[in-house]
């Protein structure tokens, strides 16, 4: 099933305990919150300029923390939208994997190829699911939002 190779995907790259908690989502009780798909992608979208942020100061703890929280909003973009296919979500995975080594080595070097990857690998998605419009990039500085394109495509 779909949803569950993005899980295992996901798990794979040691998002196991986000996959528990994303599963408890499946079936949530009247007083639980559940996040709309584009609030999950909200999240991921601090959490890759966050993500970035913390490898460029080579704050690699944080960095493990805030990719941890990466892969625990896509495993919940996952688990509310059933309809991704499982293909655009493996794209995801070598570069998630890419980017658990650098911290892992502190490499800032790594770490900025793997994150390059991580952002095709959303806009990859995007593309593919009719969002081609919203186009992540690696982010140029520390202002709000400076990880994505605002400029219709082919406009600097
Ligand atoms: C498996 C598919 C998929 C992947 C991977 C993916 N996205 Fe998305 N993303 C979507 C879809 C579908 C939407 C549109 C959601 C909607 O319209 O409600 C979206 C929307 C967004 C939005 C717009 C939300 C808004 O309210 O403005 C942002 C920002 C975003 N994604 C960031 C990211 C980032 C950052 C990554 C990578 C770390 C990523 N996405 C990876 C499928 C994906």
């Amino acid at each position: 099933m779909k949803l569950r190779e993005w899980m295992l995907a996901l798990a794979s790259v040691g998002a196991v305990s986000a996959v528990a908690a994303a599963q408890d989502l499946k079936s949530p009780s009247a007083d639980q919150y559940v996040p709309r798909l584009g609030d999950a992608m909200s999240a991921a979208q601090t959490r890759h300029q966050k993500l970035w942020l913390a490898g460029k100061a080579q704050n690699w703890e944080l960095a493990a923390y805030e990719l941890s929280q990466l892969k625990a909003s896509l495993v919940e973009a996952a688990v509310l939208y059933a309809g991704i296919p499982a293909s655009n979500v493996m794209t995801l995975e070598p570069s998630l994997q890419s980017m658990t080594d650098a911290i892992n080595a502190k490499d800032g070097r790594k770490f900025t190829k793997a994150l390059g990857e991580l952002t095709e690998g959303c806009n990859a998605c995007h593309r593919s699911m009719g969002r081609s419009f919203v186009v992540m990039k690696v982010p140029t500085d520390q202002q709000p939002f400076a990880n994505q394109q605002f400029a219709p495509a082919g406009k600097p």
